[in-house]
């Protein structure tokens, strides 16, 4: 779809808020990452955008540490969040606000939303006895089939046996409302094949899950059965809406941003976001999200990465060798976003080098070298008539990354920019600027070369910001633009006259070479 005729809706999208009791790792660092893409690509064309990240607290685990530790739930959690607060800043994540579910604001809009489920008038919410098996890791019910020698896959402990009543949520009465949802609403959930396995888990029958929790001192409490809490995804999923009741002082986003809302997260939470999620929402009375896009895992030696596993790669220590673009990039590049992919420090410093130090980095070192040597430093805003390879490599770029970005291809976008970096270094090569710089009749031709080089890079620059927002102003600063970065710029010939331009110092500084991991 042409750029012109997107919708200008509101735009709102949500990472899932991590549990507070783990590490951050770089899988948590990459929903993170592409979501800031997405948005700030939204931003760019002018759309009015919301991005909201956090963390979940209410897991039973923070309170069993916390009890090792001597401490009350909340007061381990307020050590911890910090942690989780500060990663989308060292990510250069532009986030409109940070949750914390035991905010006063959550937990009291937790309370509403059950209540009005409750309250619904179609028995939707009900006591009843639940045994079974219990994994604390996934905090969620296992039957007997999902386990491999016994054993939870994704965490690789045993479940435990647990008997309570609780209160439940009828979700098997709303079976026929999704398969409905789904065939009407076709990129309800995206990528398809992730839509075809929510419809398949569907179709199997649902089974109604229990709410709440009882005996348990940590958690938010069901409003007319304070002995119990709400089940930690009872009250978690509830931070998408929640956040907007109380993100801004005396105001209610909610008017603006629901349900323009965008979930990204990964295929390991699917049910509870694509299944339980919009059916909570259904019983509730509300709108369901506008889209959700699950996306791969990231892997190591083939298991996904994470904290239980003991593979982990720790995002913060990537961004204090290479910085946060260059882990931004990788994260976009490195695994076409939707599918799994492995995930090494060793394709992290190779792309480092080659793409971003050599493709780019180099490019513009020459590009403004040459303006600094043959013309003074000063960039004309005119450019002696001739065909321009450059243009022609432009022709399209705007529209076709607005595309790809509006379909969460963040992998297909980047790769289109590139193209670009690809055709500025070709056209170097091609059209030897030293050469032309030798001959004085042939200067009109060195003006054509150089003006396309620094338009060529002023428009990467732009197209790039969403990916490497901190390389994009540096790019455009050291040619002398300025830093307004609306979509409309990318498109050839838009650069502005400049003096003063020297050569740049690397975007990107050699890096010595990672030990290969075992
Ligand atoms: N607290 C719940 C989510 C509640 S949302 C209402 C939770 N937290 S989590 O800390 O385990 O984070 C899960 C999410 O982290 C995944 O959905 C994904 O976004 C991200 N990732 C964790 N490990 C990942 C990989 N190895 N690869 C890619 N993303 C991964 O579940």
């Amino acid at each position: 779809m042409p750029v012109e005729s997107v919708e200008m809706k509101p735009f709102y999208v949500t990472t899932p808020i991590y549990y507070v009791n783990s590490t951050p790792h770089i899988g948590h660092a990459y929903t993170t990452i592409a979501a800031d893409i997405v948005v700030r690509h939204q931003r760019q064309r002018g759309r009015d955008t919301f991005f909201l990240t956090g963390v979940d607290e209410h897991a039973s685990k923070v309170a069993r540490v916390a009890a090792e530790q001597g401490l009350t739930p909340q007061a381990y959690a307020d050590g911890i969040a910090g942690v989780w607060r500060e990663l989308p800043v060292r990510l250069d994540a532009s986030n409109d606000f940070f949750i914390r579910t035991s905010d006063d604001g959550h937990k009291r809009f937790v309370q509403e939303f059950l209540t009005r489920i409750k309250d619904n008038g179609r028995d939707d919410i009900y006591q009843d006895v639940y045994a079974g098996l219990y994994c604390v890791g996934c905090e969620a019910f296992k039957n007997e089939d999902e386990l491999v020698d016994g054993k939870c896959p994704e965490h690789g402990v045993a479940p435990e046996w647990i008997e309570e009543r609780n209160w439940f949520f009828r979700l098997s009465a709303y079976q026929d409302a999704l398969l409905r949802l789904y065939e009407e609403r076709p990129d309800f959930v995206l990528p398809r094949f992730r839509a075809n396995e929510a419809r398949s888990f569907v179709e199997g029958g649902l089974q109604d899950f229990s709410i709440s929790r009882a005996g348990q001192p940590w958690g938010i409490p069901i409003p007319w059965d304070p002995d119990q809490v709400a089940y930690v995804w009872a009250d978690a999923l509830v931070n998408y809406m929640s956040a907007l009741t109380y993100a801004r002082e005396g105001e209610d986003l909610r008017d603006r941003y629901w349900p323009e809302v965008r979930h990204l997260l990964a295929k390991d939470i699917l049910r509870f976001h694509c299944v339980y999620w919009p059916a909570m929402l259904l019983a509730a009375g509300y709108d369901v999200p506008q889209q959700l896009f699950v996306h791969g895992y990231l892997l190591r030696d083939e298991k996904k990465i994470s904290k239980s596993l003991g593979n982990v790669v720790d995002p913060l220590d990537l961004i204090d060798v290479y910085g946060a673009d260059a882990l931004r990039f990788w994260c976009a590049r490195v695994v076409t976003f939707g599918q799994d992919g492995i995930a090494s420090v060793e394709s992290i410093h190779e792309r480092y080098e080659r793409e971003l130090g050599n493709d780019l980095g180099n490019l513009l070192s020459r590009t403004t070298a040459m303006i600094a040597r043959y013309r003074d430093g000063r960039l004309a805003a005119e450019r002696p008539p001739g065909p321009s390879p450059v243009a022609d490599a432009m022709t399209g770029l705007a529209d076709d990354v607005a595309e790809r970005l509006d379909a969460y291809d963040i992998t297909g976008g980047l790769e289109r920019i590139w193209e670009l970096v690809r055709a500025l270094n070709r056209h170097v090569e091609a059209s030897a600027p030293w050469g032309l710089a030798k001959d004085p009749g042939r200067a009109a031709e060195l003006d054509a070369v150089l003006y396309d080089l620094a338009d060529g890079l002023r428009a990467v620059a732009v197209a790039l910001a969403a990916y490497v927002p901190t390389t994009s102003a540096r790019i455009l600063e050291a040619l002398g633009q300025p830093s307004s970065i609306g979509w409309g710029e990318v498109a050839y010939g838009r650069v502005q006259e400049a003096t003063g331009i020297e050569p740049a110092s690397p975007l990107f500084p050699r890096i010595e070479a990672p030990t290969p991991t075992p």
